[in-house]
């Protein structure tokens, strides 16, 4: 399904549309487990919509406080083998099937992005805002891969949090992964999970 094309600098644009699969893909969206993707992924023009609609989110004055990776092809193979490398370095305790898990999980995954929260700290936008735009990027191809016909899920696992693993990705010191998105097809449709009653935290402000 190809994309519109882009709209030109100032052309008007619908302020809605109504739209009942939106509304039914927003109202049942739900993640794929990992251990259930399987391939197909999105193919490379695939690929280049998925990031198009990624980057168009609300941006507080346009600063674009973010950036992606991607992994895929045989780069998935290498990228696992440096990740094993750390995992097996900082947890020597860790059993082998722990260890090809780690070379495995982005192997076995047809494609995944990485979008990275890329912050200007000096920026008058305050950095809490830069990285809600981050989130806002991941959420945004989590959809539109599922509007495609992929499964997708957003993970962060150790790898967010460890800082050789986020040098490996190529992340400079005040860079952050918001998170990596997994994409590929279903071995099997994901179950419905436990959902919150959203009125249950939901307030109607009075004095
Ligand atoms: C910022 C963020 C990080 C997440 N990291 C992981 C993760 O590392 N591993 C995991 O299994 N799920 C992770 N999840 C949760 C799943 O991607 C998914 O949201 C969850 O399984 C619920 O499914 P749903 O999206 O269908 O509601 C993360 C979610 C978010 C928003």
């Amino acid at each position: 399904m190809p994309l519109p094309p882009r709209p030109k600098l100032g052309d008007r644009l619908p302020a809605s549309r109504p739209s009942q699969e939106t509304l039914e893909l927003l109202a049942l969206r739900r993640s794929t487990p990992n251990a259930l993707i399987t391939g197909p992924g999105p193919d490379a023009a695939q690929i280049k919509d998925l990031l198009v609609i990624g980057a168009r989110i609300s941006d507080h004055r346009r600063i674009v406080p973010f950036r992606f990776v991607v992994l895929a092809g045989a780069a998935r193979v290498d990228f696992g083998e440096r990740l094993a490398a750390i995992f097996a370095d900082k947890n020597p305790e860790a059993d082998l099937a722990a260890v090809e898990n780690e070379r495995q999980r982005f192997a076995r995954i047809p494609v995944t992005i990485a979008v990275i929260s890329a912050p200007d700290k000096n920026h008058k936008t305050p950095l809490w805002e830069q990285q809600l735009t981050a989130g806002a990027v991941c959420q945004n191809i989590l959809i539109a891969a599922n509007a495609m016909g992929f499964a997708a899920q957003w993970i962060s696992e150790w790898i967010a949090y460890d800082r050789e693993a986020a040098k490996c990705l190529g992340l400079g010191t005040e860079e952050k992964l918001a998170g990596f998105i997994l994409l590929g097809s279903a071995k099997e449709p994901p179950k419905e999970r436990p959902r919150v009653e959203a009125q249950e935290i939901t307030q109607y402000w009075r004095e």
